[in-house]
């Protein structure tokens, strides 16, 4: 930890013009106005308390006033209108802290009375003390975005990091990071109640009663004072050279950044976010941002107002949205017969823009609509059917247009009105597309149809797919549960992979809803797609993308043709990044169960998707354990499966993924009795030559680098530790696999072998 004298002597050394600005102590009777004497610096100068300026006028916080950009990482009644000019700061003599207009308004900036004494640290914090000298008032207990070092969020559901509006307006945003009573650190967005249908981030486990804490090395954790659980990688910055802040941003990013002090023209840049990939797709579901709107990162934007209800030359009418859902939040409900009375209801209600219709009863919503959704027929009641107000400019009142035209058209009508609105796609559904559909929005407006790749898995018959698989003729091979088929669809244009469910009723029965409820909803470059089911009478099928290149098991053992180390390497990441997505990327945690190279899928350009979700168990986001009954293939499962009533963590995976990383590194299985009885095991082996310094053995003295080599092997000896608690995290295994974390020496893996003592057979 660093003092704050060193960080005092560092600052000032760096600050030496500001520092002599810098008064440490403000008495009652001080004033700031926004022009001059604007505000009250650190020692250093680093931090500032006092105005800064916002939209057209001014706000009061700390912002960081000893760098080039002012960053804000406080902001005193953050949702109040900029003040003007005139406004004056006055910290008055009976000890209060007010802001007062030109008209002599008071508003005060922080609850405290009778105060003595004020003081901008070097730290970021703004204290506040009476006249026994004890602290009163603390801006790091009052958080609005930004989590500085040595600041601390405890516990507390309504003490929270709540994003902003935007980088250059400090108001209340849409999101929030929250440090849970369970110890758990989750984002949701404002407004929801903290429950797992809404939050779309959690860690993947926590310290009861903890609270968050950065350090001054820009480590993130979460501790009970006891005990520290770390959220992001430790790292050895300098002391003192390095500013850090956490801040939770508007597009529901948490993000950590740093600022080097010892760059001249240094900027702050992103060192870590829990969420690399956007689970947050705001632009998912396409239709419904639709014609009223348009999509912009971060958000459906709509242009329209319900004042203009019967705004001439718009022709409203309702659009059904298939295989969407949202939260239902009726405002108004009846009971109609049929969904064109429920689709009247709604247009003859100007306050209504969406309906849910089920069953006789006619919802009306009103917008925001939230926590859109991908509909699962199977899993979510498909008798739901959504619509949304859809309004066109009437063709007649534009003339003569083109279709084109009136596209331009609709969208300045669309730009003209404001009424900005959030659809937010939470609940792990995340598509992958880097571009944005801005201007696709509303050209595609018009037809409200999603294709086949923006609704979830579609519904298949029996009979559809035994036409689709020729009557199940080509086999691929076979999962945990069932066998796989080759099948074509769309004309023979596309092949797709076919699993029949065999087995006892009852398991085929689980499997098929672990996997439409796992792999159905959640997208990742590395986990294969459902594409589609059959849920048919006894029936029980699974329709997956077809993977041109077979299994990772047919890539890495055969003798002809053994991928190149850094084709290997690439592997081993791409399996990583799929096994962490399901470790944390997801609000309810994933185990595989089983992760083998027979369940890692090769597409066409060589990239791993992990396959069979069959097996695989959903924890809670307040579960880090679960007991269940062995599950997985010999030779890949964890040795605590065997201990009597031992619960499983997610470390069951990282275990299977360190014998698949041997086996990806030296092209061999991690039992072959072909061997002598020293190389047999693969585990052992392995452990044999890192020990001895013989890596070159174990890739047969394939030309690899040899640095590179014994990082693969110690990530892997990390992996497959006895004791599950001391094994690495997945997000550990890539960043040490991708190089940016070190790798320590394994301890001591005598425990390999004590499993093996106890497991004989397995020789
Ligand atoms: C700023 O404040 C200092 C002390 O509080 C005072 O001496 C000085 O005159 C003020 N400057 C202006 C421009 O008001
Ligand atoms: C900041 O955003 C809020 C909410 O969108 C808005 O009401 C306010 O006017 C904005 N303030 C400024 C200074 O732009
Ligand atoms: C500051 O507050 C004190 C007491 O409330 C008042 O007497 C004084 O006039 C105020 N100063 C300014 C500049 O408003
Ligand atoms: C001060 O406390 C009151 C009542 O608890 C609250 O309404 C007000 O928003 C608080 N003001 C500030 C600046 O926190
Ligand atoms: C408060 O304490 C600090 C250090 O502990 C000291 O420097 C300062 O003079 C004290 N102030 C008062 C008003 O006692
Ligand atoms: C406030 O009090 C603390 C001790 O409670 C002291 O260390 C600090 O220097 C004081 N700050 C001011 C501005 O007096
Ligand atoms: C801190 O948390 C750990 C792990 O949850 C627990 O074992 C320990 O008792 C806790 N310590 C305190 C002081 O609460
Ligand atoms: C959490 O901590 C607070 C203060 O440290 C304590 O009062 C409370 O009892 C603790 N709660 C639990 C569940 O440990
Ligand atoms: C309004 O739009 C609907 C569907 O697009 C169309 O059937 C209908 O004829 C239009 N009405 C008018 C008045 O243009
Ligand atoms: C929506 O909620 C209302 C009451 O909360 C309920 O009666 C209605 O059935 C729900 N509609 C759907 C489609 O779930
Ligand atoms: C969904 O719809 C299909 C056919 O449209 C029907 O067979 C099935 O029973 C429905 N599922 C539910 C849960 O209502
Ligand atoms: C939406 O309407 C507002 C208010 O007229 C306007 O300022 C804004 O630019 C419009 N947004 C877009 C993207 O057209």
């Amino acid at each position: 930890m660093m003092t704050p004298i060193s960080l005092f002597f560092l600052l000032s050394s760096i600050f030496t013009v500001k520092a002599q600005q810098g008064q440490s102590i403000v008495k009652p009777g001080s004033i700031l106005t926004p022009i001059t004497n604007s505000s009250w610096l650190s020692p250093s100068g680093l931090y500032a308390f006092g105005f800064y300026k916002q939209g057209n006028g001014f706000a009061v916080g700390v912002f960081l006033a000893g760098i080039t950009q002012k960053t804000v990482v406080w902001t005193a009644n953050r949702d109040n209108p900029p003040v003007s000019a005139e406004s004056t700061l006055n910290f008055t003599s009976d000890g209060r802290l007010v802001l007062q207009s030109a008209q002599g308004a008071e508003t005060s900036v922080a609850n405290f009375s009778s105060a003595s004494s004020a003081s901008m640290l070097d730290t970021g914090n703004f204290v506040v003390n009476n006249s026994d000298n004890q602290s009163i008032w603390e801006s790091f207990q009052h958080p609005t975005d930004t989590l500085l070092p040595t600041q601390r969020l405890l516990a507390d559901d309504f003490v929270v990091l709540k994003s902003s509006v935007s980088e250059s307006n400090q108001s209340t945003g849409r999101f929030r990071a929250v440090m849970q009573q369970n110890g758990y650190v989750a984002l949701y967005p404002v407004g929801t109640s903290l429950t797992m249908d809404y939050g779309y981030w959690s860690t993947s486990s926590g310290i009861p009663n903890g609270s968050l804490n950065l350090d001054d090395h820009g480590f993130l954790y979460v501790t009970n004072s006891s005990f520290n659980l770390p959220i992001s990688p430790s790292r050895n910055s300098a002391k003192g050279t390095v500013l850090y802040r956490l801040r939770m941003e508007d597009d529901g990013f948490l993000r950590l950044y740093s600022y080097n002090l010892q760059e001249q023209n240094g900027g702050w840049s992103i060192i870590w976010s829990p969420l690399n990939e956007p689970v947050v797709n705001i632009c998912s579901p396409r239709g419904l941002c639709g014609v009223n709107a348009f999509c912009v990162q971060g958000g459906c934007e709509r242009n329209s107002t319900t004042e203009n209800c019967d705004e001439k030359g718009m022709n409203t009418t309702m659009e059904e949205v298939p295989g969407i859902i949202w939260e239902n939040v009726t405002y108004s409900q009846s009971l109609l017969s049929t969904k064109q009375d429920c689709d009247d209801a709604c247009l003859q209600d100007c306050s209504c823009e969406a309906a849910l219709f089920n069953d006789r009863v006619c919802g009306k919503q009103k917008l925001p609509l939230k926590f859109v959704n991908f509909k699962i027929p199977y899993i979510d009641s498909n008798a739901t059917l959504a619509f949304i107000k859809v309004r066109t400019p009437t063709p007649s009142s534009e003339g003569t247009v083109t279709k084109k035209k009136g596209l331009d058209i609709l969208i300045i009508i669309v730009s003209l009105v404001a009424f900005a609105f959030i659809v937010l796609a939470i609940s792990g559904i995340a598509i992958y597309r880097s571009r944005i559909f801005a201007n696709e929005n509303i050209l595609n407006a018009g037809n409200v149809v999603l294709s086949d790749e923006d609704v979830g898995p579609r519904s298949f018959t029996y009979i559809e797919l035994e036409k689709i698989t020729d009557g199940f003729k080509d086999e691929l091979g076979r999962g945990s549960f069932g066998i796989v088929y080759k099948g074509t669809i769309e004309n023979g244009q596309k092949i797709i992979a076919v699993k029949r469910l065999e087995r006892l009723l009852v398991d085929r029965e689980r499997e098929f809803q672990t996997e439409m409820k796992v792999i159905g909803r959640i997208h990742h470059k590395n986990l294969i797609r459902l594409l589609g089911y059959c849920h048919d009478g006894p029936n029980r099928l699974l329709v997956y993308e077809y993977m041109c290149n077979g299994s990772l098991a047919d890539v890495l053992f055969k003798p002809e043709k053994k991928p190149s180390w850094d084709e290997r390497m690439g592997i081993a990441c791409n399996i990583a990044r799929g096994i962490l997505y399901l470790h944390e990327g997801c609000i309810e945690k994933i185990i595989h169960c089983d992760i083998k190279p027979q369940n890692i899928l090769m597409d066409e350009n060589m990239c791993a998707k992990i396959f069979d979700f069959g097996l695989a168990k959903l924890l809670k986001p307040d579960q880090s354990k679960t007991t269940t009954n062995i599950r997985g293939t010999r030779g890949y499962v964890a040795p605590e499966w065997h201990r009597l009533n031992c619960p499983v963590t997610v470390k069951v995976d990282v275990y299977s993924f360190g014998i698949v990383l041997l086996e990806i590194i030296s092209c061999r299985r991690c039992v072959d009795n072909n061997l002598s009885e020293e190389e047999a095991i693969l585990e052992e082996w392995s452990y044999r030559c890192f020990e001895c310094g013989e890596l070159g053995k174990l890739v047969n003295d394939e030309e690899v680098e040899m640095r590179q080599l014994e990082k693969m092997v110690k990530v892997a000896l990390w992996c497959i530790l006895y004791d599950p608690s001391l094994r690495l995290s997945m997000k550990k295994v890539l960043l040490m696999l991708e190089g940016t974390a070190d790798i320590p020496i394994p301890p001591n893996c005598s425990s390999i072998s004590q499993y093996y003592q106890g497991f004989g057979e397995n020789k």
